[in-house]
């Protein structure tokens, strides 16, 4: 029999889980990340496919990983091991576990980076450095910071004690508190900044860009680009949700969770699109801005803005926090796993992963000036790591979840887990898990390597 209750505590309510698990999805995957690949990819027609795999692969994943998690009850390595073990499968389900732990590691490394950006920014913004930028100014901005690698390795090496500090207490410790307001006020700041692209934006052209598919445009890659997008910002496939699914009380509904987490994070990355592309088209700029999108657009509405001095530091502060909480959730599998077999304290097992991880984030980021003639296929450091990981680790985790679940374990644990009286959705999620989900990751590989 699995353990009803994880050694690493439990979640006070159901709440607290969905608040976590929405701290983790909502991040810079939102509102940095969503926005420039959208841009990069031609818009309305990659946002739409983005959709369709949030929904029929997301979702359905999500549940399944949640499931996982609270069957399992410990780090996603040995929840693996010991639910093959419950339906007597081989161990080699644990290396999900590890894939996970690497993704998860690796991700950290440029996600902290790419924090010390926004870290940054709060100082900008609230120093005034925006009023009256102009679009060449703003970019300019942008690439100083890019073109001073001390500066960027004082951010980076704050935000990972910052991710430290929070993780090393337990996942509990005041986080819970902290997302329950910080998450609203992000909402209500992207609403205001929507309201102003609306009023001062070309708030037309940015939502044909955004909602208008235009399939010609569309690349093979694009539609990998598109999945690997609604695994990263929904925080699955590394087991980042199957280990804050061990803290969830048996009795909360995984089914009603999931819903909650998947439209509060799809809601983020649609507002971010709407402020941001408005103000773009109204500046006369080109969607295609890569990773620098967000810094470059956002700084010249707060620039222009009545009170864009507090609304710009506000914003940036919000978009640190929704990081933060993002990034914790990036080591808690490694932790957990260290604190169960290494019997290391939490404090030592987190110093040593966020220890590794900023040393791989100094590669990333010296990727970005010193280093930026280093290329594979064209990208450097950063880009490689962010490519891979999205694309390739995640929806494999993804995958392996749904074969888990939807293949190797009986139907009978699956549904005493999940426990879905409603008849209807439990076929129509079964379904999706089994045949959907895995068929369309398998499919869009494929395609993406040209094999079909
Ligand atoms: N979902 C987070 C974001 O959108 C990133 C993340 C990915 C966090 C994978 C945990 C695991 O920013």
């Amino acid at each position: 029999m699995p353990a009803t209750v994880s050694i690493h505590g439990q979640w006070s309510t159901r709440l607290a889980f969905v608040l976590a698990a929405t701290g983790s999805a909502v991040g810079l995957g939102n509102i940095w990340r969503f926005p420039y690949i959208a841009g990069d990819n031609g818009g309305g027609a990659f946002v739409l496919v983005y959709l369709a795999c949030i929904l029929l692969i997301g979702l359905p994943i999500m549940m399944g990983e949640i499931l996982l998690g609270r069957r399992g009850r410990q780090s996603p390595i040995n929840t693996m091991l010991t639910l093959a073990r419950e339906e007597g499968l081989s161990r080699s389900w644990g290396l999900m576990g590890w894939i996970g732990v690497l993704a998860g590691f690796l991700i950290l490394s440029f996600y902290s980076v790419i924090a010390g950006w926004a870290l940054a920014y709060v100082f900008k913004a609230g120093t005034g450095s925006f009023s009256g930028l102009d679009a060449e100014g703003s970019a300019e901005v942008f690439g100083a910071m890019l073109a001073n690698p001390e500066g960027l390795l004082a951010w980076h090496t704050i935000f990972m004690v910052m991710t430290a500090m929070v993780v090393a207490r337990g996942v509990r410790s005041g986080l819970e508190r902290a997302v329950t307001i910080l998450m609203p006020a992000l909402v209500v700041l992207l609403i205001v900044l929507v309201g102003y692209s609306m009023a001062q934006g070309a708030f037309m052209d940015g939502l044909r860009f955004l909602f208008q598919p235009d399939f010609t445009a569309l690349s093979p890659n694009a539609v990998l680009l598109a999945m690997g997008q609604a695994f990263f910002t929904l925080s699955l496939g590394m087991g980042a949700i199957m280990v804050y699914g061990s803290y969830l009380s048996s009795e909360a509904s995984i089914a009603k969770t999931s819903g909650s987490v998947v439209a509060a994070d799809t809601v983020v990355a649609l507002l971010a699109g709407l402020a941001i592309f408005p103000i773009l088209f109204a500046a006369g700029l080109s969607p295609e801005q890569g990773p620098g999108l967000i810094f470059v657009t956002l700084p010249l509405a707060f620039g222009e803005m009545p009170f864009g001095v507090f609304f710009g530091t506000l914003f940036f502060v919000l978009l640190v926090f929704a990081a933060w909480t993002s990034a914790i959730s990036l080591i808690e599998p490694a932790v957990a796993f260290m604190v169960e077999n290494l019997q290391l304290n939490r404090v030592f097992a987190t110093t040593v992963v966020a220890m590794l991880a900023w040393t791989l984030g100094i590669a990333a980021l010296l990727s970005l000036n010193v280093w930026s003639d280093y290329t594979l296929f064209d990208r450097g450091v950063l880009d490689i790591l962010d490519y891979l990981t999205a694309n390739i680790l995640l929806p494999l985790g993804g995958f392996l979840i749904a074969l888990f679940v939807g293949w190797r374990m009986t139907e009978r644990s699956v549904q005493s887990e999940l426990r879905l009286t409603l008849g209807g959705i439990y076929t129509v999620w079964y379904f999706l898990v089994r045949y959907v989900a895995p068929i369309a990751i398998l499919l869009v590989f494929l395609r993406a390597v040209g094999l079909i």
